[in-house]
């Protein structure tokens, strides 16, 4: 099983860490599916073809659940849980699709729509975008407010920029450096709609205990961290 997850997730990212467990079967939007225990109700949709549109998940790193956009149904359970931190039983009968969760999924990626550079959205290609157009979701409701649209682009390291404004706060780039790179450079800062990333003490990458090892880059979700090398004539929204 987990070297056939292995070959499956050269192609496709399945939300969750593969694991190594007994035989879990359950059943996902109809389809019958068999997953490792210890595997998330994600990595399961994702071996039934049924991918959860997701932000905050990985495969390259543990489960967080703070964007709420993966959430599903599970027969006989109240709510909307998380499928990246809901673990398979067996048994289970899950749906990925329903009008309720589509809405619940719009609701939560309007908001981040509403904080993101909207020259940056039509055409852009990231994850966060693919997210998007999984959940139909190009515009949102709200008129101008407090926004995160003008902080300042942090340029100081030689290989990648940091640009506030495109970050969702999903802290993939904080646990990418603590969990591939064993380094503590980055934190959350905040709480709601205050909070941010931080490297070091609050100061420049270039100046914090960062090593340039690139795992935040290659986890970053929605360009916010982004190579410098992909734009030579400068940087600039749009
Ligand atoms: S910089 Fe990227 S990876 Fe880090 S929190 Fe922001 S969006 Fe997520
Ligand atoms: S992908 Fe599950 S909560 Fe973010």
């Amino acid at each position: 099983m987990w070297s056939e997850l292995r070959e499956l997730r050269d192609g496709i990212d399945l939300g969750t860490p593969p694991r190594d467990g007994v035989n879990v079967s359950l059943t996902i939007d109809g389809v019958p599916v068999t997953v490792p225990s210890g595997s998330s109700v994600m990595l399961a949709a994702a071996v039934a073809g049924k991918a959860v549109p997701k932000l905050c998940a990985t495969d390259t790193l543990e489960a967080f659940g703070s964007c709420r956009v993966c959430l599903v149904e599970v027969e006989g359970r109240r709510g909307y849980p998380a499928s990246c931190t809901t673990l398979v039983e067996d048994g289970m009968v899950v749906r990925t699709d329903s009008e309720k969760l589509s809405a619940l999924r719009r609701g939560v990626l309007e908001l981040y729509l509403s904080d993101f550079p909207a020259e940056d959205v039509e055409g852009g290609w990231s994850e966060f975008h693919e997210t998007l157009r999984q959940c139909g979701v190009s515009s949102h409701p709200y008129g101008e407010g407090e926004t995160h649209l003008h902080s300042p682009v942090d340029v100081s390291n030689p290989y990648f920029l940091f640009d506030p404004a495109k970050c969702i706060v999903c802290s993939r780039c904080v646990r990418a450096c603590e969990e591939i790179q064993g380094t503590f450079a980055l934190t959350v800062d905040g709480r709601g709609f205050e909070s941010r990333i931080v490297a070091g003490q609050d100061q420049p990458f270039f100046e914090s205990e960062c090593v340039s090892c690139g795992a935040c880059v290659q986890a970053c979700p929605s360009q916010a961290l982004i190579e410098k090398s992909l734009f030579e004539g400068g940087y600039r929204h749009g």
